[in-house]
């Protein structure tokens, strides 16, 4: 009875365990993100050249110039581009990038609003937007 028991436990632990790490991992899809912001980021009459790390052959998105990421997940904790040549917008997308701490795109040429999802990022304590050619901050859809 008692080894019954152990062994009814263990596998609750084990699919607890399991339903938590797939979890994480379906949520934390950075370089998916980090993607779609690249293609945001060149989309205007941009150097996609100052990208061109941000490919999927150099070892992962952690790698990836200007990214800093921590812990087993790869989260992305930091992005770093400052004076890049980047001209388009800014991607909505990067508002899942919840792990994010530190941003930095200053001396760009970003135009259009800054995203609102800009707000769902907790941890951010670092941002510097400063320098780009945004218009505003992105309108809600209020009459
Ligand atoms: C991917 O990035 C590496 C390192 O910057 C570069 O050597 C390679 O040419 C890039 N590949 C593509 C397809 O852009
Ligand atoms: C953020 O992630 C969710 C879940 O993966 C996805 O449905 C959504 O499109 C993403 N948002 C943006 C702006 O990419
Ligand atoms: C962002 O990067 C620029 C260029 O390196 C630097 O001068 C600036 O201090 C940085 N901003 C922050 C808040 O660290």
């Amino acid at each position: 009875m008692a080894k019954h028991s152990g062994g009814l436990l263990l596998l609750m632990i084990l699919s607890s365990f399991m339903s938590i790490s797939t979890l994480l991992a379906a949520e934390a899809d950075d370089g998916a993100t980090l993607l779609a912001f690249k293609a945001a980021a060149i989309g205007g009459a941009g150097n996609g050249a100052a990208l061109a790390s941000w490919n999927g052959s150099t070892g992962g998105y952690c790698n990836w110039e200007g990214v800093r990421c921590r812990g087993r997940h790869r989260r992305v904790v930091a992005l770093s581009l400052p004076s890049h040549g980047l001209t388009g917008i800014l991607s909505p997308a990067v508002g899942n990038l919840s792990s994010l701490r530190f941003l930095n795109l200053s001396s760009n040429g970003f135009s259009g609003s800054i995203p609102e999802s800009l707000g769902r990022l907790h941890r951010l304590h670092t941002l510097d937007l400063s320098d780009n050619a945004f218009s505003d901050w992105q309108q809600t859809d209020k009459p």
